[in-house]
């Protein structure tokens, strides 16, 4: 049986490319920074289902972490991420090291532009400029036919779309649902910062979701009456924003329609948490 390929620097990766391509093979590739959940192993189990080879990355990237966030303490477990994805039958994984990625002299930042500016951007500027500037290398260096992003980072899914758009990048962007817990959490490696209470208020964000989608249904049309109805139920310690938006432009709207998107980003504790739904 074939094992799966462990690649620590470019050249690495370039030869095993360079093989695939020549076989004619199409490549489905899954950038992640690790400490893997089922989140991440749905974009997997899509790539492998659509593409020939799947390509994953693990690289936690200093690049998109302000000085005053969680570079340094963000969860690691190579040993356990390489046990899922070769268990889950993935072809070759990338696990470049800090200098391999931004060696001495790199300069280079990708912005966007507006849609990296608001929402998320607004409360972590220079965020999107990271992800950008490290997801455009990771494109280049691995040269996927498709990439495959989760909807639970839907702003970051629109910015990647539009790099893709604005540069000419020959992939094809997958979106990919949100994997939940049992109670409605959205999955992401930060629910380990959680304690037991903080964990068991974490659930409110689904349900002040699902609350608000329902005030649109039952034919509430105002922004502020939605989130004023759906807000008893949420149970966190500060809200760093609540906003429905359009589902491509993410212009804030302040009588939603159908389709468009309610975003939120909270804290519990010092745990920062972000969750959106199609209202
Ligand atoms: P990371 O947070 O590890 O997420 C990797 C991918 O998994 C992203 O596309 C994210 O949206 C997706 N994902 C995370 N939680 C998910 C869930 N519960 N359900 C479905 N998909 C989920 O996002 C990043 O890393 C980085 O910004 C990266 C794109 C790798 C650039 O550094």
């Amino acid at each position: 049986m074939k094992t799966m390929d462990v690649c620590k620097d470019i050249d690495c990766v370039r030869a095993f490319i360079k093989s695939i391509k020549q076989q004619f093979k199409t490549i489905g590739f899954v950038p992640t920074m690790g400490y893997l959940h089922e989140g991440h192993m749905s974009l997997v189990k899509a790539s492998k289902n659509m593409c020939d080879i799947t390509v994953v990355s693990i690289f936690v990237n200093p690049k998109q972490f302000g000085p005053k966030e969680d570079y340094s303490k963000y969860p690691r477990n190579l040993e356990r991420d390489l046990g899922l994805l070769e268990e889950a039958k993935v072809d070759m994984v990338f696990i470049p090291d800090v200098g391999t990625i931004y060696p001495e002299g790199f300069s280079t930042t990708i912005n966007i532009g507006h849609l990296a500016d608001i929402l998320e951007g607004a409360f972590r500027p220079g965020h999107f400029d990271g992800v950008c500037t490290v997801v455009t290398k990771l494109f280049n260096i691995v040269k996927p036919d498709k990439a495959f992003f989760g909807e639970k980072d839907y702003q970051q899914l629109k910015i990647i779309q539009k790099l893709v758009k604005d540069l000419n990048l020959d992939i094809e962007i997958i979106p990919i649902p949100t994997k939940r817990e049992e109670d409605g959490l959205a999955m992401s490696s930060r629910n380990t910062y959680l304690n037991q209470e903080e964990r068991r208020r974490a659930g409110s964000i689904y349900r002040f979701l699902l609350k608000a989608k329902e005030a649109f249904e039952n034919g509430i049309k105002d922004t502020d009456e939605i989130i004023e109805y759906a807000k008893a139920v949420l149970d966190v310690d500060a809200v760093d924003y609540i906003k429905i938006v359009d589902k491509e432009t993410l212009e804030e709207k302040t009588t939603p329609s159908k389709y468009d998107r309610i975003l939120i980003a909270v804290r519990i504790g010092s745990t920062r948490l972000i969750d959106n739904i199609e209202i």
